[in-house]
């Protein structure tokens, strides 16, 4: 006879039934293309979810998903199977690109700076980038530079907006930095975080933003960031998704994805200028 830890484990296996339903729900409403392989990987991230609810099995959850109307339990899904993984300065290729070709002989206070991070997770990415501005240009006002920052995951704009990290997060940054742009607190668990000054933090203006749904924003941006996110998306989401990017961008402004991605020649009108830069002709 099963002993009832065996009965609970079969229960909460993933049948491919299960695995296909939310793998389509999860492509339509984000998106975000799961793989066979990422199967136990959606089991891992689901179980402690499903075991709250105090559910059964993997369909019963599904069908609580799309049945809530608020939309509620598909954030907290999406929440729970997007990858957020990011640090400061990433890719620092793309640091020293925008530094050495789009800042060195640009004037703010005649020409301001409009910058879209485009799956920004817990924020690292366009903070890195403000601080690369405030580093150039030490009197830049918050008109002079604007960066809007979006994620799909609740949770990841509530940490951008926040911008408290904890001490690991921050060994990816120079400590001059750190000093200059961060406060450093304890929280009341006595552990050392550090805090986004105001002074960063103005220039930054986070949003909740699925990619894939209609965008409310106008543009035009001087360049986009959009890094490490299109490589979870489906092909013919991707260069849609890029095609409407490059019609955000002003003329002569920059794509930056992932280092490990690249656009497909359905991409539009963007010009290739390095590895996972593009650039929308004059
Ligand atoms: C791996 S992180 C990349 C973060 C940062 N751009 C970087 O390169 O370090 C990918 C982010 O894309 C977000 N994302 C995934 N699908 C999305 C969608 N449909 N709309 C908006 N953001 C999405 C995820 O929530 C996640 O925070």
């Amino acid at each position: 006879m099963k002993s009832l830890l065996e009965l609970a484990g079969k229960t909460f296996e993933l049948s491919e039934l299960e695995f296909n339903s939310i793998s389509e729900l999860i492509l339509e409403k984000a998106g975000i293309n799961l793989t066979q392989n990422k199967k136990p990987l959606i089991q891992a991230r689901l179980i402690r979810r499903i075991k709250k609810l105090g559910m059964k099995s993997y369909r019963q959850y599904v069908k609580y998903v799309n049945d809530d109307r608020t939309q509620n339990e598909l954030r907290i899904m999406i929440d729970l199977l997007t990858t957020n993984k990011t640090s400061f300065f990433r890719e620092e290729e793309h640091f020293d690109f925008i530094n050495k070709n789009i800042l060195a002989q640009r004037d703010l206070k005649q020409k301001p700076l409009k910058v879209w991070s485009a799956g920004c997770s817990s924020g690292e990415e366009p903070y890195s980038l403000t601080m690369l501005l405030k580093e150039k240009y030490r009197y830049m006002a918050k008109e002079d530079f604007q960066m809007l920052a979006t994620d799909i995951s609740v949770e990841m704009v509530h940490r951008a907006r926040l911008g408290v990290y904890a001490e690991e997060t921050m060994e990816s940054l120079p400590a001059t930095y750190m000093h200059k742009y961060f406060t450093k607190v304890v929280t009341p668990e006595s552990r050392t975080k550090y805090r986004v000054k105001d002074d960063l933090k103005q220039h930054v203006r986070v949003a909740r933003l699925n990619l894939i749904s209609e965008w409310p924003m106008k543009g035009p941006f001087d360049f986009i960031l959009c890094k490490n996110v299109m490589i979870y998306f489906r092909h013919d989401l991707r260069d849609n998704l890029v095609h409407r990017y490059g019609k955000l961008l002003k003329p002569g402004g920059f794509l930056f994805i992932g280092l490990s991605e690249s656009l497909s020649r359905n991409s539009g009108e963007l010009n290739y200028v390095q590895p996972a830069i593009y650039c929308k002709p004059q």
